[in-house]
């Protein structure tokens, strides 16, 4: 196509050899103004103001998909019959007892008296009430930003029970070294 405008040449010339100015196009000019001022934004949101960094988003996604499984997966509730029965069954505190011993006692000490976790022993409950319903509720979720694991995965619903009912049948035991009482008072029923 014969391009029938003057063409635009710079005002210098050497052994006859002229430059060409043509402006870059508006396309151009717009992504590269465009970059720039989105670098700019970018960099003034995530590291002069506060702009979520990478661990942040990481946390709200871990959240979410937390939420989502448990939505997906619901935790099994246990009647009150199921429970009545899991607290005075032998057998089942026997199972508790020793599963308690394996996986608890490194934080909460054999007799419960509490060490890196809280005494179980005590009439304090900084989660709950102590009640079996809300132990395996705390065994089930844990309280992983204080500490204390989530057991959901690394055992089955009525070993759960159990355990819970182990830990309450501790209750108004007198451990060895009983840690300081943490959390809110309940009245032990
Ligand atoms: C790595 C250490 C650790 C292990 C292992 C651990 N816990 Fe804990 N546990 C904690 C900590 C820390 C807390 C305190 C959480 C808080 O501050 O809310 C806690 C809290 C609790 C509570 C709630 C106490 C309250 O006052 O609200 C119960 C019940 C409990 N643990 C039972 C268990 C059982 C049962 C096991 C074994 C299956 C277990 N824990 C294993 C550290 C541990």
């Amino acid at each position: 196509m014969a391009i029938n405008r003057p063409e635009p040449k710079l005002d210098h010339e050497y052994d006859g050899i002229e430059e060409l100015d043509y402006p870059p196009p508006a396309w151009f000019n717009a992504i590269f103004w465009g970059s720039i001022a989105f670098g700019l934004c970018y960099f003034l949101y995530y590291h002069h103001y506060d702009g979520p960094g990478l661990t942040a988003e990481f946390e709200v996604a871990q959240k979410e998909h937390n939420a989502l499984m448990r939505q997906l997966n619901p935790p099994r509730i246990f009647t009150p019959q199921e429970v009545a029965a899991a607290e005075k069954d032998g057998a089942t505190l026997a199972q508790g007892r020793a599963n308690f011993e394996s996986k608890c006692a490194s934080c909460h000490l054999k007799d419960g008296g509490g060490q890196t976790g809280p005494n179980l022993t005590d009439d304090f409950w900084i989660n709950g009430d102590g009640t079996t319903p809300f132990l395996v509720r705390t065994l089930q979720d844990g309280v992983t930003d204080k500490g204390m694991p989530a057991w959901e995965d690394k055992f089955r619903p009525e070993e759960l029970l159990a355990i819970a009912s182990y830990v309450r049948s501790l209750r108004g035991t007198t451990p060895s070294t009983p840690k300081a009482p943490e959390g809110n008072p309940v009245p032990n029923a």
